[in-house]
């Protein structure tokens, strides 16, 4: 077929969705725009071009005569970049501006459920302090506070006092932390259970399930810590049932894309269902309009047939065909930088990591900046303890040319017979490497060894 694709984004998401393009044999090559140096060892193309430039893009991808694109964040997908590809004749990969409202707002989230009886927590939305700080004093904690638009997952605060509810509104309405995103709070019921995404290839009311993942969305070990993109995932979850699954794909998954279809506004693209299996059964935490990060790099690796040949048939109407491993067990554990999710450090060398003693051990990179160019300039690091000590012992290795240059920095990733063995082949792996400057969580698959002890 020898496609050639454009994968929009620069994160350890768009180099997973990359490299497993690059692995089936109907793509040719992939441009990723922005991309980061790191992924460029998997011969993924890195074209730096700014993504809400969106004429650049659209003339990039006529003048290399790309098949289509793919569109992994959701700035860019809420931003309206499909609908600007197909008016240029260009076949994109994800949903118009008007369904990526989904992920959005989750005011359109909460309000599109209701209309289709799709379960989720009770929930009220406020636009003024005072009737919000009423509300949650008349209803009482526990109880979970959002901001309506994007927050890039930091502004969400579960309360499990009224105090913290009330702090939370303050940060949105009179301190205006997310501006235009708190202008509107969303109040939900506090739900419990055990998490997972579920994540859909999506056209319209068809769609294709891919196998169910665990995120880890605190900083720390034990979920402790500030919420943030996601320091690590496992799939399958073993604590889930296959029943709670297939009830959520018929409560939820079906209604919700047939719903948006039937209303005139069809998603396309990968539809990611954050869920909770309560004691009533899975409810949405959250919709998001594309693949989940760290969730795509332990999902895609699972797949054993062809991504770019399955793209290929959903945007030309065709039936797609999709393989998953159902055996094994992949994990992947995201390095951080130190900081991260407040004020992460930048600018410091980055060491090889040894994957030698596993031939299924992949690393995605996601915060990476070639040294002494764009990670200096961008983090001015001249005087950085952290950059400097870092850079004196770091000639001897060949990645010594790359830096840190964001939060979340890298991604390991290993596939084994079950968790136990994916957790000692990779923490192994990580504990062998030189990795100053950042820090990761040691506990991630733990919940669901706990689970396989029982
Ligand atoms: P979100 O950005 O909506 O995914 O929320 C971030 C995190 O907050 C989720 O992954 C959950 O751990 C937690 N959360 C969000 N909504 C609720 C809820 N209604 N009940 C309990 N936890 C929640
Ligand atoms: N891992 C959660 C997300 O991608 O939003």
């Amino acid at each position: 077929m020898a496609l050639k694709v454009i994968v929009i984004g620069s994160g350890a998401r768009e180099h997973a969705i990359a490299h497993t393009l690059l692995k089936g044999e109907s793509v040719e090559s992939v441009y990723c725009i922005p991309g980061n140096p790191g992924m460029e060892k998997d011969g993924i193309i890195c074209v730096n071009l700014s993504t809400s430039n969106h004429a650049a893009l659209v003339d990039f991808a006529t003048e290399k005569k790309i098949d289509w694109v793919f569109v992994g964040p959701e700035n860019p997908l809420i931003d309206g970049i499909v609908d600007e590809f197909e008016s240029h004749g260009i076949k994109a990969f994800g949903p118009g501006k008007q369904a990526a409202q989904i992920e959005g707002s989750k005011n359109f989230a909460k309000e599109l459920m209701k209309r289709h009886n799709i379960p989720t927590a009770e929930y009220r939305t406020f636009s003024d302090y005072e009737s919000a700080a009423d509300y949650v004093h008349s209803h009482g904690a526990p109880i979970v506070v959002k901001a309506d638009g994007l927050a890039a997952g930091k502004g969400v605060t579960v309360a499990l006092d009224e105090e913290t509810a009330i702090a939370a509104l303050n940060d949105i309405f009179v301190d205006r932390r997310f501006g235009d995103a708190g202008a509107c709070v969303v109040i939900e019921d506090f739900l419990e259970g055990q998490e997972f995404s579920l994540m859909s290839f999506v056209r319209g009311n068809e769609f294709w399930t891919m196998p169910i993942s665990q995120d880890h969305k605190r900083a720390y070990d034990g979920d402790k810590g500030p919420n943030t993109g996601g320091m690590g995932a496992y799939s399958p979850v073993p604590q889930i049932s296959d029943e709670t699954v297939a009830k959520a794909v018929e409560t939820i998954v079906a209604p919700v894309t047939q719903g948006m279809a039937d209303e005139g506004m069809p998603f396309n693209g990968v539809l990611y269902a954050g869920l909770i299996a309560t004691a009533d059964g899975p409810k949405v935490i959250e919709f998001n309009a594309r693949f989940g990060d760290p969730e795509t790099e332990v999902v895609l690796p699972k797949l054993k047939s062809d991504l770019g040949k399955a793209i290929n048939a959903i945007l030309s109407g065709e039936e797609p065909e999709f393989e998953w491993d159902t055996e094994k067990t992949t994990l992947g554990v995201v390095l951080a930088a130190e900081g991260y999710p407040g004020k992460p450090n930048k600018g410091f060398a980055l060491h090889d990591i040894d994957l030698s003693s596993d031939p299924n051990a992949h690393i995605y990179a996601a915060g990476v900046a070639r040294r002494g160019h764009d990670a200096d300039e961008e983090a001015g690091i001249a005087g950085s303890a952290a950059g400097s000590a870092a850079n004196a012992d770091s000639a001897a290795d060949s990645n010594c040319n790359l830096a840190a240059s964001g939060g979340r920095v890298l991604l390991v990733e290993t596939t084994a017979d079950d968790i136990k063995q994916a957790q000692e082949k990779l923490y192994a792996i990580i504990e062998n490497a030189d990795t100053s400057g950042l820090f990761y969580r040691k506990d991630i698959g733990s919940k669901a060894l706990a689970m396989s002890k029982k």
